[in-house]
Formats: structure tokens, sequence, C-alpha cells
């Protein structure tokens, strides 16, 4: 079974942030570095979105988008239930658009994968559709590091249930620059258990070939590879990082 038909579980797994950091962290790359007031907000590749949650609080328009239903019927309940409300929208990120234009957008926890340059190349066209020109666009752990395939193992526990995580990759071709990606999720859940896996097939982007990716788009301003969760530039390449683009 796939682990994103089941958001509830997908949640547990990777809460392991604090989310009202993050998007203290959000405001200050906006306060920084966006040119414009930032109002209407997109989650690429959203998930359960945590952030859009917290934004929704914050007073942001939110917007989440994803390709898979559950996540959208699963965040929109959760707005729902704390008294926002969030617009979603089905769409592959490599091929979308929206009615309105956004002040901000953000992709987290990896989502930043393509098969090869041309869908990332598609993906942000599609991206500078939706942008406001001098707004941001801020990305959460994009696979630059080729040097470090390392698997992660975690437990998270909540209400009764319990999320045993895995994440392997592993490099397939160096020609293509590809990897695969196994993430399994094994839950328990009171009396039931499940086995949940998602497998993936991505390109790792190498920092300089990214740069010149973004020149030939022509579309934005490179600002700066960043810590995860600081408001500081990365001294050495690792996928823990935020990449920041300001839409020309
Ligand atoms: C690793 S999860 C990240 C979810 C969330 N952003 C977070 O931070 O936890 C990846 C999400 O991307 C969605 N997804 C995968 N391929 C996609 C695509 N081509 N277009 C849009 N969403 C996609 C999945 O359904 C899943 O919800």
């Amino acid at each position: 079974m796939k682990i994103y038909d089941f958001p509830l579980y997908y949640e547990i797994a990777f809460s392991f942030f604090d989310v009202k950091k993050q998007i203290d962290l959000f405001e200050r790359f906006i306060k920084r570095y966006s040119r414009i007031k930032v109002k209407r907000v997109l989650d690429i590749a959203c998930g359960p979105s945590l952030q859009l949650r917290e934004m929704a609080t914050r007073g942001y328009k939110c917007i989440g988008m994803d390709i898979n239903s559950a996540m959208l019927n699963y965040l929109k309940q959760k707005a729902k239930e704390q008294g926002a409300e969030i617009e979603t929208i089905k769409a592959d990120m490599t091929d979308f658009k929206l009615k309105n234009r956004v002040d901000f957008t953000f992709i987290m926890m990896g989502s930043f994968g393509f098969k090869d340059n041309q869908e990332l190349l598609r993906h942000l066209d599609c991206v500078a559709n939706v942008l406001k020109s001098r707004g941001l666009y801020l990305i959460e752990n994009m696979y630059l590091d080729w040097v470090n395939f390392k698997s992660q193992n975690w437990i998270m526990k909540k209400n009764g249930i319990t999320v045993k995580a895995r994440y392997e990759p592993k490099p397939i071709d160096a020609l293509s620059q590809t990897f695969k990606e196994m993430l399994t999720l094994e839950v328990r859940h009171h009396n039931k258990r499940l086995w949940l896996q998602e497998k993936e097939i991505f390109k790792v982007i190498y920092p300089q070939e990214f740069l010149a990716l973004l020149k030939l788009n022509g579309k934005f301003e490179f600002l700066g590879w960043f810590e995860r969760y600081k408001f500081r530039k990365l001294r050495s390449g690792n996928n823990n990082n935020i990449v920041l683009l300001r839409r020309k």
C-alpha cells in the first residue's frame, strides 16, 4: 500500500520539526528578501501541510497543491477543524496553472524531485507563471548531495499510533545522475498493523548545474543556499538545505 494514501501516518512520521519556528523562519526570509507584500501563498506538493495550517492561523490566504486527493481532503479537513480555510488544487507540479497569482510559494521535505532536467525546467516555468514578479520561491531539501547517500531510520509516536520510518536512497546510474528513493512506514495503530511504501526515481541536481538551468529558464534570481532550519547560508553542500529564488 502507498504511503501518500494515508496522510495521517505520513504526517506522524514527518512531524519531527517545530512548525511555528519554521514559519517564523519563512517570515524572516520574506521580510529580508521578498520585494512584495505576502498575502496569498502556495504550498507545492503540499501533503498534509502543517505549514499551510500554521500560515492560515496567521492570516495568510493559503493554497495547497498536490497530485494525491487523499492528501488534499485530509488537509482541507484539518484546516476546517482549526476554523481555517485552505483552498486545494489537484495537479501535477510539472504541469499546473492558477487563476490568480500568489505572492510566495514553497515546496518542502524533498518534494523538489524530478526524473530529469526537462521535468525540472517545466516545473520552473509553471512556478514562474503562478508567482508574482519579485515574490519568493522557497525550496526545502533539494537533492544536491551525491557524496553522502545515507539511509535513515526513526520512530514517531502520537495518540497511540507508532510509526517506524525508513528512508533509503540508492544510486542507480552515474550518466543520468539518478537514484532510487525508497520510503517505508511500519504502522501500529491499536490492533492494526500496516506496511506502507513509496518508491521514486529522482535525479541528483548538481548545484552548479542547477544554477545553469536557472539561467536557461531565465525567470528567477538565485538568492542562495541556506541551512534548513536557520537564517544562515550553507557552508558545504548537503540535502538539509533551503534554496531561495526570487521571480524576476
Ligand atoms: C514527501 S511528501 C511532502 C509533503 C509535504 N510537503 C511535507 O512537507 O510533508 C511528497 C508529496 O508530494 C506529492 N507529489 C508527488 N508527486 C507529485 C507531483 N508530480 N505533483 C504534485 N504533487 C506530487 C505526494 O502526493 C506527497 O503528498
